[in-house]
């Protein structure tokens, strides 16, 4: 059998020992003023949605099933639910899928290559097609 420590790697700035963990705080809505504004103070490990999704984000389970319910709906199949109510623990990735929702509603198509595992690519909406409306903990989306 292969350790964990065979398997798993430290990020370099974990070995470098200036490791900074404010930077994997989730917060949605400085996501939301990146896009209205273009600007953030936050890390751009979440701002930029093709590292957020390619470096920081593990397509668990129920991010996958969030994230094909929300744009199957927008993409218009009334088969699914318009509404998700998000519940988990504290730290189980509620604020993660929620900025994973805002990434692929205003970039859509253009995360293509990013997004395999998650989504299907077919799923994506055409860039500026989905209107984004959200807060510091919630957020919604629709066309
Ligand atoms: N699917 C995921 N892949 C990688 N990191 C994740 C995932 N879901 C959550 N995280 C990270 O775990 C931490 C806690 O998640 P968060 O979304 O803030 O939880 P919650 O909002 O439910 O309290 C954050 O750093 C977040 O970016
Ligand atoms: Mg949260």
């Amino acid at each position: 059998m292969i350790s964990v420590l065979q398997t798993c790697q430290p990020r370099p700035e974990i070995l470098a020992g200036t490791f900074n963990p404010e930077v994997f705080t989730a917060s949605l809505s400085p996501i939301i003023d990146f896009y209205r504004k273009g600007r953030s103070s936050i890390d751009h490990i979440y701002t930029n949605a093709q590292q957020f999704f390619d470096e920081a984000t593990y397509p668990t389970q129920g991010l996958k099933t969030t994230l094909t319910e929300v744009f199957s709906r927008i993409a218009g199949d009334m088969t699914v639910p318009a509404i998700h109510r998000l519940e988990t623990a504290f730290g189980g990735g509620k604020t993660h899928t929620l900025i994973a929702c805002t990434h692929i509603a205003y970039q859509g198509k253009k995360l293509e290559g990013s997004i395999g595992e998650i989504l299907d690519p077919n799923l994506l909406p055409a860039p500026g097609s989905v209107s984004v409306v959200g807060g510091s903990s919630n957020t919604c989306a629709g066309n």
